[in-house]
C-alpha cells in the first residue's frame, strides 16, 4: 500500500515535470521564454512565488498574492552546458519535498537550456540580418556610385538609403578639413533641416585626442548613444540636440575623411549594434568611392592637359612639316630651274666642242661624262629631297613607286604593295614619304640585301607602312642611336610627333623590318 501510494505520488511530481518541460516553447523570445519558465515553475511546484533570475533582468509568476506569509524556498541554478545564465527559486508556506525540489533541479536544467537556444536563435537571426542590411548598403554604395551625377549626388542619395536602412531620422557625414576641424557637410545628409544645421560647429579634430570625434576619426570607435541608456554622453546628444546618435568612420583605407553619423532613430529602443555595422560598412565604401572618384577627377585633368599637348604637338608637327616642306620645294625649284639647267647647257657646249678636230677627245669625253653623272646625282638629290609627283593628291603612290623602281639599279629584287586612299593631306604624304624613303635608303645603302618589300596599306584611320630587307641586319639598341646618324631616330621621331607608332626590328644576320603607322588627318591638318 505505501508502495503504491509512494509510485502515485511519484507519478504525481513525473506528471508535473513532464507537463511543465513540454510547454516550454525555445521558439520565443528569450524574456519570454523566461516568462514562460517561471510560470511553469510556479505550477511545477505548487508555489505562491516564482522567480527567475537572469543577468538581464527578474521574471516572476505570482499564484496567490494573499497566501503569502510563511515562506519556504526552493532554489536551483539555471544552467546551459557550461555557461550559468541565472537562479529560479520558488516559494510556498508548505515545505519542499526532496522529490519537488529535484524535479525543480530538472525543471531549471530544461528552462535553462530553451532560454539558450532561444537567445541563440535570436543571434543568428539578428547576424543574418545585419548581414543582409550589409550586402544592402554595399549595393547601394555600388549603385549610387555609378547613377550619381557627382560626388555631392552620390552622398545625397547614399544617405538617404543609410537612413532608411538604420532606421534614422537624420543622417549626416562630417568631413575632416584640412584644418583639423570635422565639420559637418550638408550636401552629403538626409533629413537634416537648417535648425539642425545652425546648432553644429566645427569641432577640433586631431590623433591622440580625448574627443569622441577623434577617437571615431582616428581611432575607429564605433559610438552609440540611445538616450537615458547611455547617461555618459547625454552631453553629446543635448549638443547635438537628438535622442540618440551612432557614429562610425568614414575613411578610404588610411586617408581619413571624417565620420559618418545617424540621428533619432525611428524605433522606440533607438539604434541597435546591427545599425552600427550598417553604418561602418556605408562609412568604409563610401570612402572608397570617394577616392576612387578623386582619382578619377585626376585622371580627367590629365587627359585633358594630355589632349591640349597632344593638339599643340600636332600644330607645331604640321608648321614644321610645312615650313621644312616649303624649304624643300624652295630649293628644289632652285636646283631645277637654274643649276640643272645650266648643267644640261654645259653638256651639251661639252658635247659640242668635242666635235671638233682641234681638241682632246678623251678629256672631252671624260668631261662629257663627268658631267653626265653630276646631272643624274642631282636628279636623284631633287627626287630625295623632293620627288616631283608628291605635289599631286595620289602622288604618295607614284613617288613610292618610283623610289622603289630606283632600287632596280643596284640589282635588288623589290615587291610592292600598295593600298591606300587617294585623299591623303599634303603633310601625311610628305611624312609617309619620308618613312618609307629613309628605309629604303637604309636597306640600300647598309644591308647588302637581295631582296626587299614595301607595303603601305590603310588600318584604322591610318597608314600602315612595312619596309623589310632580306639583309645582314643590325643590333637595333647599339645602332639606332648613333651619333651624326639620324635616319632612324627621324623614323621614330615623325611617327610619333605625328601621333603614330614605329616598330624596327633587326638582328645581325637576319634583315629587318621596319613597320611604322600614321595617322591620317583629315580635319585637323587637311
Ligand atoms: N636595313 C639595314 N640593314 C643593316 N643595317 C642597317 C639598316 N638600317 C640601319 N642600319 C644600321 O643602323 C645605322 C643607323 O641607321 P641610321 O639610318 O640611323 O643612320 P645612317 O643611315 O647611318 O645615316 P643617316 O640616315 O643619318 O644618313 C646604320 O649606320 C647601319 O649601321
Ligand atoms: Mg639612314
Amino acid at each position: 500500500m505505501a508502495t503504491a501510494r509512494f509510485d502515485a505520488a511519484l507519478q504525481d511530481i513525473l506528471d508535473r515535470l513532464h507537463a511543465a518541460t513540454s510547454e516550454l516553447d525555445a521558439s520565443a523570445e528569450p524574456d519570454e521564454v523566461a516568462r514562460q519558465a517561471a510560470n511553469l515553475a510556479l505550477r511545477l511546484t505548487r508555489s505562491s512565488h516564482a522567480e527567475l533570475t537572469l543577468a538581464d533582468g527578474k521574471f516572476s509568476a505570482t499564484a496567490d498574492a494573499g497566501r503569502f506569509l510563511r515562506q519556504n524556498t526552493a532554489t536551483s541554478e539555471l544552467r546551459a552546458g557550461e555557461q550559468k545564465l541565472g537562479t529560479i527559486e520558488v516559494t510556498r508556506s508548505a515545505a519542499y519535498t526532496d522529490r519537488e525540489q529535484l524535479a525543480l533541479a530538472i525543471f531549471a536544467s530544461q528552462a535553462a537550456t530553451a532560454i539558450d537556444s532561444s537567445r541563440r536563435l535570436r543571434s543568428t537571426e539578428r547576424v543574418e540580418r545585419a548581414h543582409e542590411l550589409a550586402v544592402q548598403v554595399l549595393m547601394a554604395v555600388s549603385s549610387h556610385a555609378v547613377t550619381g551625377q557627382n560626388l555631392g549626388d552620390f552622398y545625397q542619395r547614399l544617405a538617404r538609403t543609410v537612413g532608411e536602412l538604420v532606421g534614422a531620422n537624420k543622417v549626416l557625414f562630417w568631413t575632416l578639413r584640412d584644418d583639423s576641424l570635422l565639420a559637418p557637410l550638408p550636401a552629403a545628409s538626409f533629413g537634416v533641416d537648417r535648425a539642425f544645421l545652425s546648432r553644429l560647429e566645427p569641432t577640433p579634430c586631431v590623433p591622440g585626442g580625448d574627443d569622441l570625434a577623434g577617437k571615431v576619426v582616428y581611432e575607429d570607435l564605433i559610438f552609440r548613444a540611445n538616450g537615458a541608456d547611455a547617461p555618459e554622453f547625454g552631453y553629446v546628444l543635448d549638443a547635438l540636440g537628438v535622442t540618440n546618435a551612432i557614429s562610425v568612420p568614414w575613411r578610404a583605407g588610411e586617408e581619413r575623411l571624417g565620420l559618418v553619423a545617424a540621428y533619432d532613430s525611428v524605433r522606440a529602443d533607438g539604434f541597435s549594434r546591427e545599425d552600427t555595422w550598417v553604418l561602418q560598412k556605408a562609412g568604409l565604401a563610401s570612402g572608397l568611392v570617394t577616392r576612387l572618384w578623386h582619382t578619377q577627377e585626376d585622371l580627367r585633368k590629365s587627359l585633358d592637359r594630355l589632349v591640349k599637348v597632344d593638339g599643340a604637338r600636332q600644330m607645331l608637327l604640321k608648321s614644321m612639316t610645312t615650313v621644312v616642306e616649303k624649304e624643300r620645294k624652295r630649293f628644289v625649284g632652285d636646283l631645277h630651274d637654274d643649276a640643272l639647267q645650266k648643267l644640261t647647257a654645259a653638256e651639251l657646249l661639252v658635247a659640242r666642242t668635242a666635235q671638233k678636230n682641234d681638241v682632246d677627245r678623251e678629256t672631252f669625253e671624260t668631261l662629257g661624262n663627268l658631267l653626265e653623272q653630276t646631272e643624274s646625282a642631282l636628279r636623284r638629290l631633287v627626287f630625295e629631297v623632293r620627288p616631283p609627283a608628291l605635289e599631286g593628291p595620289d602622288g604618295l603612290a607614284q613617288s613610292i613607286r618610283d623610289r622603289v623602281n630606283m632600287l632596280a639599279a643596284s640589282g635588288v629584287r623589290h615587291e610592292l604593295e600598295i593600298d591606300l586612299p587617294a585623299d591623303i593631306n599634303p603633310d601625311d604624304r610628305a611624312i609617309i614619304f619620308r618613312e618609307v624613303a629613309e628605309a629604303l635608303g637604309n636597306a640600300e645603302r647598309h644591308a647588302d640585301a637581295s631582296a626587299v618589300k614595301v607595303s603601305l596599306k590603310q588600318v584604322d584611320d591610318g597608314v600602315l607602312g612595312l619596309v623589310e630587307d632580306d639583309g645582314k641586319g643590325f643590333d637595333v639598341a647599339e645602332r639606332s642611336n648613333l651619333p651624326g646618324h639620324l635616319g632612324l631616330l627621324a623614323l621614330r621621331e615623325r611617327a610619333l610627333m605625328a601621333g603614330g607608332r614605329y616598330k624596327i626590328e633587326s638582328k645581325p644576320g637576319a634583315g629587318t623590318r621596319i613597320e611604322f603607322w600614321i595617322p591620317l588627318h583629315r580635319d585637323v591638318m587637311a
